[in-house]
C-alpha cells in the first residue's frame, strides 16, 4: 500500500479507502442486508492489506452504515482514519428538502446546529469520542458558509474531529470555504464523482485542490460495478437502486461500454491485473494528491483492489484507454 497526508492536516491515510454506503443496504443497494461480523471481516482484510481510511456517512441506510463500522471498530478504533459526513439529516428539524428514501425524508442542513447535532449523533453511532474526517455531504449554497466553517473549526478545538471536507461541490465551493476567515484548518479533501466514464468534473477541481494543497477523493471509481465486467451490465437491479439510476444500462452506453472491455483486455493480460484494478490505476495516475475511495463488501474485493497500487501504466495505454470510452462519457452525474 502507498501512504500520503490528508491535504494539510498531517493525518496519514492509504492511498485506497474503504466506502461504505452498501453496507448501508436498503432500497438503493438492494444486495441483502450487511451484518456486524460480515463488517469486522472487511475491516480485517482492509489491515492485512493496508487500508486504514473509511468512508461512511450517516445517510448510508440512514445510520445502519455507521452502526455496523461502529461495533466492528469495538477495540481497534485507534487502527483507523474514520471519516464521515454532515448536513443530510432525517431528524425533520427544517433545511431543504433533499429526498425521500425508505419512509425516511431527508434534508440537507449545513447550519452550525444542524451541523454539530450530525456529528454528535454519528459519534454515538461510531462508538467513538472523536471522528478523523468530517465531509459536508452535499454544499447546498443556501446556508452562510462561515456558519458551517464556524461549526468544524469549533469541533476541531473540541478534538471531536480533525479535519473537514466537501462533496458535492465545485471549485469555486472550495475557494469559499478556503477563504472564510474562521477557516483556520481549512478544507482537507473534496470527495467527488470522478471515473474513466466521468472524468470532467473532476478535472476541473485539480488545479484549485493544488492551490489549497487538499486531498481529492474519487467516488464511484468503478460506476457502482459497471466497470468491474462486461458481465455486470447485464445485471438487473431494482427501480429504487443506484445501479439501475445511472446511465450505463442504456443500449448505447452498453454497446460502448462492450467495445472498451474488448480494448482494455489486452491491457489487462499485459498487465496481469483485472478490469477494476486497470480502470484503478488509470484514475490514481490523474492527479497526485489523489484518494481512491472504492465502495467494497466483500473482502475479496479489498484484496483484488489492493492491488491496483502496483499497476504501471503508460501515457500511450493511458490514452488507449480513455480513447476507447470518449463516446460515452458524461459530464454530470447525480448519485
Ligand atoms: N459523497 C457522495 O455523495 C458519494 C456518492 C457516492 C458514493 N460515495 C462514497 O464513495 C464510495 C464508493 O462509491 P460506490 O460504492 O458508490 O461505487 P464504486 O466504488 O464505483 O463501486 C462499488 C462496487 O464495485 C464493486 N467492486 C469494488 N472493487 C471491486 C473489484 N476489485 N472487483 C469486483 N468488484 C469490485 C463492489 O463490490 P462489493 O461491494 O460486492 O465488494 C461494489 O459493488 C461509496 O461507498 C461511498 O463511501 C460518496
Amino acid at each position: 500500500m502507498e501512504y500520503g497526508s490528508l491535504g494539510n492536516s498531517g493525518i496519514k491515510i492509504s492511498k485506497i479507502a474503504l466506502g461504505t454506503w452498501g453496507l448501508g443496504g436498503g432500497s438503493v443497494w438492494s444486495d441483502g442486508d450487511s451484518d456486524v461480523r460480515g463488517t469486522r471481516r472487511l475491516l480485517d482484510v482492509c489491515l492485512e492489506n493496508g487500508i486504514n481510511y473509511i468512508d461512511t456517512a450517516p445517510v448510508y441506510g440512514t445510520g445502519v452504515s455507521e452502526e455496523l463500522l461502529g461495533a466492528a471498530l469495538e477495540g481497534r478504533r485507534h487502527d483507523f482514519i474514520l471519516q464521515t459526513k454532515c448536513s443530510l439529516n432525517w431528524r425533520g428539524e427544517g433545511g431543504n428538502f433533499h429526498y425521500e428514501r425508505d419512509g425516511y425524508t431527508v434534508n440537507n442542513d449545513t447550519r452550525a446546529a444542524a451541523v454539530r447535532r450530525d456529528v454528535e449523533d454519528s459519534l454515538k453511532r461510531l462508538r467513538t469520542d472523536y471522528i478523523d474526517s468530517i465531509i459536508v455531504h452535499y454544499v447546498c449554497g443556501s446556508f452562510p458558509v462561515a456558519e458551517t466553517v464556524g461549526a468544524l473549526e469549533e469541533l476541531i478545538k473540541e478534538g471531536k474531529i480533525r479535519a473537514y471536507g466537501l462533496s458535492n461541490s465545485l471549485p469555486r465551493d472550495l475557494d469559499e470555504y478556503m477563504d472564510v476567515s474562521e477557516a483556520r484548518h481549512g478544507v482537507s479533501v473534496v470527495q467527488e464523482f470522478f471515473s474513466i466514464l466521468s472524468p470532467f468534473h473532476g478535472r476541473n477541481y485539480f488545479d484549485v485542490c493544488k492551490k489549497h494543497n487538499v486531498t481529492f477523493q474519487t467516488y464511484g471509481v468503478l460506476e457502482e460495478g459497471f466497470l468491474t465486467s462486461p458481465e455486470f451490465m447485464e445485471r438487473q437491479f431494482k427501480k429504487t437502486d443506484i445501479r439501475s439510476r445511472l446511465p450505463w444500462s442504456a443500449e448505447d452506453k452498453k454497446l460502448g461500454l462492450r467495445r472498451a472491455f474488448e480494448i482494455w483486455k489486452d491491457l489487462c493480460n499485459e498487465h496481469g491485473c483485472s478490469f477494476s484494478q486497470l480502470v484503478e490505476s488509470w484514475a490514481l495516475s490523474q492527479f497526485d494528491n489523489m484518494s481512491l475511495l472504492v465502495g467494497m463488501r466483500r473482502p475479496e474485493t479489498v484484496a483484488d483492489t489492493a492491488k491496483c497500487i502496483g499497476i504501471k501504466l503508460s501515457k500511450d495505454e493511458l490514452a488507449l484507454m480513455e480513447n476507447a470510452v470518449k463516446g460515452i462519457q458524461v459530464e454530470v452525474l447525480d448519485k
